[in-house]
Formats: structure tokens, sequence, C-alpha cells
């Protein structure tokens, strides 16, 4: 049988697609106010501004293209069974070629009505793929109230979170790249692990990660994928 690797990502697996990390030097939580542009209160207060920001995204996410970490995420799919759990609102997993993609914090191609029924039930029925498109204040979904973008905002539930720890529950090995593991609840997934199950871990800085199961791999995602690879013990 073959062996079931989860990898959970975080900004820093699409940094060298050109993606800012949030919370680097240099990243979006610098540039902008998280309050403002990614909470659920900041949506109500000023819907056109984080329309803009999501806009800006998608538009950049369009030029976008996966990098050798993603490639590589893909690749394990060739020799094991690989589930991708992401903190990622990008497509890059996707269009890299990773089959089985589980998206904790939404989805920058999607959006869904302000006033529907994700909220209470987190079932995807109304969620709208828009593509690259930009989507503006009087844009309607069918059910006659603004769309909103597919985000996971501050303030809000994690619908997907169950599934995640349904996924790390099984794993023979866990894979975390480039999150800096301070936002709740993702960052807590790794408890889930069952024990005796090796971490790894890939980030150019350290993460305050104590726990005896975890190696980490201190480098960029694309060279710390190649020396995951080149490393034996999970094989
Ligand atoms: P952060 O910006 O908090 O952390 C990014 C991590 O990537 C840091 O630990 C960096 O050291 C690392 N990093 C930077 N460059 C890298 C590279 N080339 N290769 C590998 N790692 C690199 O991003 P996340 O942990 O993903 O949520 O943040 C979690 C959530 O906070 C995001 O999903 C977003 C944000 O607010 C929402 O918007 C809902």
């Amino acid at each position: 049988m073959k062996k079931h690797i989860v990898v959970l990502t975080g900004a820093g697996v699409s940094a060298e697609s050109g993606f800012a990390t949030f919370r680097d030097t240099g990243g979006l939580w610098e540039q902008y106010d998280v309050n403002d542009v990614a909470s659920i209160e900041g949506w109500y207060r000023n819907r056109q501004l984080v329309l803009d920001f999501y806009n800006q995204r998608r538009a950049q996410l369009k030029e976008a293209k996966p990098n050798a970490a993603h490639e590589a995420i893909a690749g394990l799919e060739k020799d094991y069974n690989v589930d991708v759990i992401t903190q990622n609102v990008d497509n890059l997993h996707e269009r890299a070629g990773s089959t089985r993609v589980l998206h904790l914090h939404g989805e920058l191609t999607k959006v869904r009505p302000e006033n529907g029924i994700y909220d209470r039930t987190a079932s995807e029925a109304e969620v709208i793929d828009v593509g690259y498109r930009p989507v503006v204040l009087g844009d309607l979904a069918p059910n006659g109230s603004q769309l909103r973008p597919h985000i996971v905002f501050f303030g809000e539930a994690v619908p997907n979170i169950e599934k995640a720890i349904n996924l790390v529950e099984k794993a023979d090995v866990l894979l975390i790249v480039g999150s800096s593991l301070q936002v709740y609840p993702a960052a807590g997934l790794y408890r889930y692990a069952p024990n005796g199950c090796p971490i790894y871990v890939i980030d150019p800085k350290s993460v305050p990660l104590a726990d005896p199961r975890v190696t980490f791999i201190q480098d960029v995602a694309t060279k710390g994928m190649a020396q995951f690879m080149s490393l034996a013990p999970w094989n």
C-alpha cells in the first residue's frame, strides 16, 4: 500500500512564484491592515476596498506560475497517496498538477453571496467560479445579494478544518512548507498527526514548533523540497 503523505502549505510555498507572504518583512500585512482587507468587520465597513484588494490579487494570480516546489509536491503523487492542505487562496498547487487540494482559507478564483447558505451550512452550492475576473459593487448573486470573495476572513469559521484534521490523523508522513504557523486553527493541525508520524518542516526561518517528531529543513521551498525528496527515512 502506498504511504500517505499529507502536505500542509502556507504563503511561503508561493513566495518563489512572486507572491508576497503575509508576515515577512515587506509582507502583505505591512502594506495593508489585515482588519481592513481580511476581516468580516472590514468587509461590512468598506466592501469596495476589500473587493479591490482581492481583484488585484486575482489579476496577479493570472500571471503567476507554479514553481518547482509546487511541482515537486504534485510529483509525489507518482509514488505516494498525497493530500495537500493549503492555507493559500491561490490555485498554484492545482496548476502544478496536485489532484487532491483542500483549501482551508478559501479560493481567490471563487466568490459567493454575502447573504448565502455557506456561512451556516458550508455548502458550496452557491459558490461561483469567476476565474481571474474582477468583481465590483453591484455584482449580485442569483439570490440578489452582493458577491463577496470566497475567502475565510478573520472572525469567520474555517469550514474545512474537520476534513483537514481527518486527513492529518491518517498521515504516514506530514510535510509542512512555508507557514509561520501563527494562524489557528491551521497552526495546530500537526498535533493530530499519529504517534510516530515523522513531521518535516521546510522554511528559511526557524518555525517555533516544539515537537520531537519534527525534522527542520531550513531553506526556501524549492530547495527544501529537493532535500526532502533526497531524505530516505520516510521512504
Ligand atoms: P506567513 O506570511 O505568516 O508565513 C510565511 C512563512 O513562509 C514564513 O515562515 C516565512 O519564513 C516562510 N517563507 C518565506 N519565503 C519562503 C520561501 N521562499 N520558501 C518557503 N518558505 C518561505 O503565511 P502563512 O503562515 O501562510 O490567511 O499565513 C497563514 C494565514 O495568515 C494566511 O492563509 C492568511 C494570513 O492572514 C487569510 O488571509 C485568511
